[in-house]
């Protein structure tokens, strides 16, 4: 029987940091329950900005475009698209996500159809395929720094774009208290119950914002 698999996608530049140690937990529940995963550092990748040439936007149709970007971009949204869940983490960097996610969001306007002259994009396809869940650090509290920015809000619709429904948040404030800190008991025992719910309810996905 084909594996189910979990694939984390990490916008910390920090191996062994708050983001990473949360993802961890949840990868590691999520292989409990005999999901195979694979965590990958925006970091380790070749990944250019987008130049707004618009190629990949300007052609119909419901499969993303090619960008004309020879870099790795294509090969990990190949890896995405073949996972049956996913996990999408980042430290909050001025307000929002760290440049090396962002640079990674801005790349997924290939999932939108957007010709030169119109306004808006169009997401190509909002079949969800598969569920993420969100990781989100701070040094701030974490209820100030989630009330305060659009960073969650931002990994929710790059999880959009992808196919994804988010099923849930784990959000960790006062993360810089330490170079290594630990993510505390209350932050693990949600990041194991997130990473068994990802491979447990693998059914149509759902979004249940009084769960979360
Ligand atoms: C350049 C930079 C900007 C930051 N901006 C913020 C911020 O706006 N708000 C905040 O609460 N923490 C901010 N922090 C703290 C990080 O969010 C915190 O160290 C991080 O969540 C820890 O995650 P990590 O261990 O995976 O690196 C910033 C840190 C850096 C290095």
């Amino acid at each position: 029987m084909k594996a189910f698999k979990v694939l984390a996608i990490v916008g910390s530049y920090r191996k062994d940091g708050v983001i990473d140690r949360a993802i961890d937990e949840i990868l590691a529940s999520a292989a409990e329950e005999g999901a195979e995963t694979e965590k990958i550092f925006l970091i380790d990748k070749h990944i250019e900005f987008c130049t707004n040439c618009r190629t990949c936007v300007e052609e119909k149709g419901l499969r993303r475009s090619t960008c004309i970007i020879d870099d790795d971009m294509s090969d990990l949204l190949e890896k995405i698209e073949g996972a049956d869940a996913l996990v999408l983490g980042s430290p909050m960097n001025f307000g929002t996500v760290t440049a090396v996610m962002k640079r990674f969001i801005e790349r997924l306007v290939c999932y939108a159809y957007w010709p030169w002259g119109t306004h808006i994009p169009k997401v190509r396809n909002r079949e969800k395929k598969r569920r993420t869940v969100i990781v989100a650090s701070s040094a701030a509290p974490s209820l100030i720094a989630r009330l305060s920015s659009r960073l969650v809000k931002l990994l929710k619709d790059a999880s959009g774009l992808v196919g994804a429904d988010p099923t849930g948040v784990l959000f960790i404030g006062c993360a810089a208290g330490e170079k290594h800190q630990d993510i505390g008991d209350r932050a693990r025992k949600k990041a194991r119950r997130l990473g068994k719910r990802l491979v447990i309810h693998n059914g149509p996905a759902t979004w249940h914002p009084c769960r979360n």
